[in-house]
């Protein structure tokens, strides 16, 4: 079965590639590497360097006829959203609008794609299930949601069954930790080079971990299954922003503190998610326990040195 996935260097996307290729499809990949790196790419897919909003994709389209779209590939930082909201769109709505022209013009079954809790804003209550209100804070959280409406035209209009899967803080190896990275993959780098961590806010804000495995296993669920839709992919599980870091102090037997600073704009102050609805769907339940994953993760960012990039 033939499955290209845009963004497949990409930290989520990687592992998503890996365990289709483990599953015996065929994987194909679109990614421009802004953001995604050529070490992440598995050797058993076929990697096409091009950006999602190039009309050129359709050449790939054509050689690879996907039956499955996996359109990972997006801006994904909430302040670059903010500072560039033209950037944001032109990558996250133009970009996806030609993947899905794209996927029209060639027959492609299905549609998957990863929104983000960014698009209930301050919770009004919790945990968040489906029905949550949503109530963009940033760019990146309308940009996110406007594709769900894109591929639910795209499903009327065209019969393209989709499923968007809203993941909560998705971590794990391969997470980038420059720039924007995630909270994970900071403070996993800060504390084994034994530097401090920023923290945005007081550090008592609520998150929902979720390990990219994880994540990757409710993708091939999602693709070997018939559901169509919206579906939470998270823990139901809290943890503080305080918390994660004394976790990670406890695996590496260290006792290294935070600098606290000011929140950023457009960061939310609690969130965790519900499962319930894909569990009830295919069966789908994260594995992984915040403590076996963030040492899986550890163990990752040891192998590198300081000198040496994983970027
Ligand atoms: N990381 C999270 O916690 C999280 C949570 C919810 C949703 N998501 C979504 O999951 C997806 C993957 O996120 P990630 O954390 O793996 O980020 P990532 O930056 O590692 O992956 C995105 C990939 O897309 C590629 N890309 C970006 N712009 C492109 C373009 N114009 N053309 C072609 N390729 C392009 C990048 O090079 C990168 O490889 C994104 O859509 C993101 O919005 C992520």
């Amino acid at each position: 079965m033939n499955v290209l996935i845009t963004g497949g260097a990409g930290f989520i996307g990687s592992h998503i590639v890996d365990l289709l290729i483990e599953n015996d499809y065929n994987v194909s990949i679109i990614d421009n590497l802004t953001h995604g790196k050529k070490k992440n790419i598995n050797p058993k897919a076929t990697f096409y360097e091009m950006d999602i909003r190039d009309e050129n994709i359709s050449k790939i389209f054509e050689k690879e006829k996907p039956e499955f779209v996996i359109h990972n590939a997006a801006q994904i930082s909430v302040p670059n959203s903010i500072v560039d909201p033209i950037n944001d769109a032109s990558i996250n709505i133009i970009g996806t609008i030609n993947v899905l022209e794209t996927s029209r013009k060639f027959n492609v079954k299905k549609i998957l794609y990863p929104a983000s809790a960014a698009i209930f804003g301050e919770p009004s209550y919790l945990p968040i299930d489906e029905d949550h209100p949503l109530e963009m804070l940033s760019g990146y959280g309308v940009t996110k949601h406007t594709v769900e409406h894109y591929l639910k035209v795209y499903k009327s209009l065209y019969n393209i069954d989709y499923v968007s899967l809203r993941c909560s803080n998705v971590y794990g190896p391969r997470q980038d930790y420059s720039g924007e990275g995630g909270v994970v993959a900071i403070f996993c780098e800060k504390l084994l080079n034994n530097e401090k961590p920023f923290i945005y806010g007081d550090g008592y804000q609520i998150r929902d971990f979720v390990f990219v495995k994880d994540v990757a296993r409710a993708y091939l669920m999602a693709i070997e299954s018939d559901i169509h839709g919206i579906f939470n992919v998270c823990t139901n599980s809290k943890i503080t922003v305080n918390e994660l870091l004394s976790t990670i102090n406890h695996i590496l037997h260290k006792d290294v503190t935070a600098v606290y600073t000011d929140s950023r704009e457009g960061d939310i102050r609690d969130s965790y998610m519900t499962y319930d609805k894909i569990n009830s769907a295919i069966g789908w339940k994260p594995e992984k326990s915040i403590l076996e994953g963030l040492k899986e993760t550890l163990d990752y960012y040891k192998q590198y040195s300081k000198s040496e990039s994983i970027i």
